[in-house]
């Protein structure tokens, strides 16, 4: 272990979604989903934020993941990428819209399957291990429009029918799944999260913590379901992380940062310790929030916990307990306060590989279950020489001291499956739309407005983080 840090098999690799990378947004029956409404620009921030959108894309806006990067018809060359670089798993999610278009229908769309397993077969043509998420950000629009979304306990047996028709389909190629990407998102951006759209004066938390409970327990549903279809499938969770720092040794800083981070851990903790915290009934009780719930689904929420608890790290986070005294960082979700003591990206993301130390080993503490890290990366604006290359130093940078971090957590005791990178070939950002955010090893040659020629091109990361793997680890 001391030489050797990372196991035999561990599972390096990289992690997209289908919204942002697919495109062929209405090809071969696939309907539309959420993202297929978010345009960019100031507009979009509205939406994801629960503002109603219009159910039909408009003329003159620009939706990205209509085209994104053509994942959809140009897979076989970034797997071969992939290949080449040598991965051993890709992270993918799978678009709900393209098996069901409606959500509630009562077959699944033949092409979609099969576009999936055509993925799949490509992917373990060069041993390639596949780690599905089930939903990344993505609900079929006319769930939202007919039913509310999460906000409607239908969605619970939807989803269950959903995911059950994907572990029959893929039982035999896939063995890693996660339910739904960071799923504490519903929390910040509720319509990315939970496809969450509030009517004018309704009580948004309520409405949020409903949905929540029904994720939690569609979450449930499936990991009993994969698991009597077969037995050998790990099914994760997945955590937007990032440990929550106190400003200052103040107990009301110490307080305020615990608070911050149970915001997150409570979807964690009941996915993975199978029950409601402490903690959660009481902030229910004292905001008067009532969770509707049905007779089983405490137990199912008890007997069916995740297998590991997959999670994304980009950054940490800082809070007081007067943020009225503080600057807050720009582009941020989470709202945290500046950290004096760390840089940031170009996105204002603060860049903080030991926090990812502490990150991981705080998840590991509290939860004792395997980790994956399905997430990390830096977004920054890449510009190719004259001569087309992108020599992106930055990023191996961040790269680099992550990896290290990672390795001394493992060090620490902590039991880490894999880690794939975000967006290991340039793809559309999911907060903004822009393609300027990359965070890959492979350009993609197309700008925020949706001009150019698609091709894809290896940055010198590329070679770095090939001889990353081949090292298993050990040349950073
Ligand atoms: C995570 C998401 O929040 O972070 C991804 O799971 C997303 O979908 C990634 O792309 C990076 O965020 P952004 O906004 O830079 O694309």
């Amino acid at each position: 272990m001391d030489m050797m840090t990372f196991p035999k098999g561990f599972l390096w690799g990289g992690a997209i979604a289908a919204n942002q990378a697919e495109g062929a947004y209405l090809a071969n029956g696939k309907g539309l989903t959420t993202v297929d409404l978010l345009p960019t620009g100031k507009k979009r921030w509205e939406i994801m934020q629960g503002q109603l959108p219009s159910y039909e894309p408009l003329e003159g806006e620009f939706y990205p993941s209509h085209e994104a990067i053509e994942f959809y018809h140009q897979y076989k060359e970034d797997i071969a990428l992939f290949a080449e670089m040598g991965f051993k798993a890709l992270r993918l999610s799978i678009s709900w819209a393209r098996i069901f278009p409606n959500g509630d229908d009562v077959e699944p769309n033949e092409a979609g399957l099969q576009f999936y397993d055509n993925v799949f077969d490509e992917l373990l043509k060069y041993d390639i291990e596949p780690v599905v998420t089930i939903a990344h950000f993505d609900v079929p629009v006319h769930l939202v429009k007919k039913y509310g979304s999460w906000k409607n306990r239908k969605l619970v047996s939807f989803f269950e029918n959903y995911a059950t028709t994907l572990f029959k389909r893929y039982k035999g190629k896939v063995k890693y799944w996660m339910t739904f990407n960071e799923i504490n998102m519903l929390l910040h951006l509720p319509f990315v999260g939970a496809g969450l759209v509030f009517e004018e004066g309704e009580d948004q938390k309520q409405a949020k913590y409903q949905a929540a409970h029904h994720q939690l327990v569609a979450s449930a549903l499936a990991v009993k379901a994969g698991h009597e279809i077969n037995p050998k499938m790990k099914i994760g969770c997945m955590l937007a992380a990032g440990q929550t720092y106190p400003y200052s040794c103040n107990p009301d800083d110490v307080f305020a940062a615990m608070e911050k981070d149970r915001e997150s851990f409570f979807f964690i903790d009941v996915q993975a310790r199978g029950e409601y915290p402490g903690y959660a009934k009481r902030f229910f009780k004292e905001n008067h929030l009532t969770i509707v719930m049905e007779d089983q689904d405490q137990q199912l929420l008890k007997q069916h916990t995740v297998d590991y608890i997959g999670f994304s790290y980009y950054a940490s986070r800082t809070t007081s307990g007067d943020l009225d005294q503080h600057k807050t960082t720009a582009g941020n979700v989470f709202g945290s306060v500046e950290n004096p003591y760390l840089e940031k990206s170009e996105w204002g993301w603060t860049i903080d590989p030991k926090g990812f130390r502490i990150t991981a080993n705080q998840l590991y503490d509290r939860y004792q279950k395997p980790l994956f890290v399905v997430e990390n990366g830096l977004g920054a604006v890449d510009i190719p020489t004259e001569d087309g290359k992108v020599n992106d130093d930055y990023r191996i940078d961040y790269l680099r001291k992550h990896v290290a971090e990672m390795s001394e957590a493992m060090k620490d005791g902590v039991e880490i499956l894999g880690y794939t990178s975000w967006g290991p070939i340039d793809l559309v950002s999911a907060s903004t739309g822009e393609m300027k955010k990359r965070y890959g090893y492979i350009y993609v040659e197309k700008d925020n407005e949706g001009n150019g020629t698609l091709k894809r091109s290896k940055k010198k990361s590329f070679d770095w983080y090939k001889q990353v793997i081949a090292s298993n680890g050990e040349k950073l």
